[in-house]
């Protein structure tokens, strides 16, 4: 293949990387930006298998379909709910990829006899295996193959920091003696140690943060890789997967309250004094039921649902999609407030209402849609606690200070479908459901909300 061809095919699967990280920022473009990545990659591969000469065109398409065919299976088959742990995988694959390929560069001596292939070479074994080893962990851990908790070391930081040390003295050594093997089996074995150090001690609910940063370890893996064997569109697809992961990374910690290094280190936030929910609550909660409420929705204009994790729990998704439409085809205004962490992982309430084929359009981020709950008739808040939580914004001493939240209070009636007054993920009472303008639709959230259409209809 001619070098012009290939930068060519190069620079047009990078193209359509950067176009298909832009179209997954939103729900509406997120599969059409899948598929231009998807795109990409195959024609990334292709073209590097071809140009290395390293198979022919029919073990090429053999591998496309087989490999394409257990995408397939895998993508049909895995449950929502089980993405993060399939996530995790990937990216442990990602990570143990990078490892072998560096150890293999390394054995072979007519490659990688550079210097900058050396260097890359330390960084991907390092990079490489803690992704690998940190990555089992954290889908181990997720599929409840190990207790999801927090698993305390004692000295677990000291530790951790001499391992650091000790591989990042082991891949000077490896650019100094690239003829002696035993260091890198040194430092793989090192690297795979420490990968499950960090991760043993995170805790169940602070996972999807782990994860997030896994995905971009396994990119950063991946771009020295390419460093080492000379493939442009492997350092430019690692960047964009490093970068991107760490991006989400940050977004998640702030939208959680937490800092990396609290996460990575297992630190709980501050707990302030412990908060009684019966102060919170006594005498001051009162409760409604879907008639009640049926009336208050056929007079209002606006309406805006808050989804959270109880909507999943209840698989009321449907439900909440027949209730908008009616209320639609009555003339009020509905939307959905999208707060990025409700749920248990990123996207979790987009997706569930993409599978319901609520329109997009009506998926409003936290950013957008707080503005507009002073405009907002009625706030039905399904299966949402923390999200909604106003200590956040007004209890300095909450561990959730500073987190960002969904103002449902701002609208003039708030209805809160859950099954009692327990906490939600925090564990903390919600000084919402004690406000003079919020009433609690108490049972579980599908069927509260079928009740509430259905008494609705009645009333047309
Ligand atoms: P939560 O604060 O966890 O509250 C969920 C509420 O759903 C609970 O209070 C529960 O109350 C209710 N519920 C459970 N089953 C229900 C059912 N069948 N019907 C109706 N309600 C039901 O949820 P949230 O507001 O979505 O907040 C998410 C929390 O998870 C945040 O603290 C966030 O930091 C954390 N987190 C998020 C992520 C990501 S990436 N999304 C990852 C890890 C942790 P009842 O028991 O009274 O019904």
């Amino acid at each position: 293949m001619s070098m012009s061809i290939i930068y060519l095919s190069y620079l047009l699967a990078a193209s359509l990387f950067i176009l298909g990280i832009k179209g997954l920022t939103k729900p509406r473009t997120a599969v059409r930006g899948n598929q231009l990545s998807a795109l990409g990659m195959l024609v990334a591969v292709v073209v590097t298998l071809l140009d290395k000469n390293i198979l022919s065109y029919e073990w090429i398409i053999a591998g496309l379909l087989l490999g394409g065919a257990i995408g397939a299976i895998m993508a049909t088959k895995i449950q929502v709910t089980a993405m993060p742990q399939m996530v995790a995988l990937l990216n442990g694959f990602g990570g143990g990829a990078s490892l072998f390929i560096a150890i293999a560069s390394l054995l072979d001596p007519e490659s990688a006899t550079h210097s900058v292939a050396q260097v890359a070479i330390g960084v991907a074994v390092l990079i490489g295996a803690v992704t690998l080893s940190g990555s089992l962990i954290a889908f181990a851990k997720l599929q409840e193959l190990i207790p999801g908790n927090p698993i305390r070391v004692p000295g677990n930081k000291f530790f951790n920091a001499l391992l650091f040390a000790a591989a990042l003295g082991l891949a000077i050594a490896i650019v100094i003696t690239p003829d002696n093997t035993n260091l890198l089996y040194a430092l793989a074995c090192v690297s795979l140690l420490l990968g499950v150090l960090l991760v043993v001690p995170i805790g169940g609910a602070d996972m999807p943060v782990v994860i997030a940063l896994l995905n971009s370890y396994s990119g950063i893996a991946a771009a020295t890789t390419g460093f080492i064997t000379g493939n442009t569109v492997l350092i430019v697809a690692g960047a964009l997967v490093g970068a991107s992961g760490i991006i989400l990374t940050k977004i998640m910690c702030k939208a959680m309250n937490r800092s990396l290094f609290n996460v990575l280190f297992g630190v709980m936030a501050a707990g302030g004094e412990a908060i009684d929910a019966d102060e919170v609550y006594a005498g001051k909660i009162k409760s409604t039921s879907p008639e009640e409420v049926a009336m208050m929705l056929e007079t209002a204009a606006k309406v805006v649902i808050v989804p959270g994790y109880g909507l999943a729990m209840a698989q009321a998704q449907h439900a909440v999609r027949e209730l908008a439409n009616l209320l639609q085809s009555r003339g009020t205004e509905v939307l959905y407030a999208i707060h990025p962490v409700a749920g248990r992982m990123p996207g979790h309430m987009n997706v569930l209402l993409a599978e319901a084929e609520v329109p997009y359009e009506q998926l409003i981020e936290m950013d957008e849609i707080n503005p507009q709950f002073e405009q907002t008739d009625v706030a039905i808040v399904i299966g949402a606690n923390d999200v909604t939580n106003p200590m956040a914004r007004e209890d300095k001493g909450s561990p959730i200070y500073g987190m960002p939240i969904l103002n449902v209070d701002k609208a003039r009636t708030v209805i809160v479908v859950k099954r009692s007054l327990s906490p939600g993920f925090a564990g903390l009472p919600n000084p919402l459901f004690a406000k003079d303008n919020t009433l609690m639709l108490f049972g579980d959230g599908k069927k509260e909300i079928v009740e509430l259409t259905q008494s609705l209809k009645e009333a047309d």
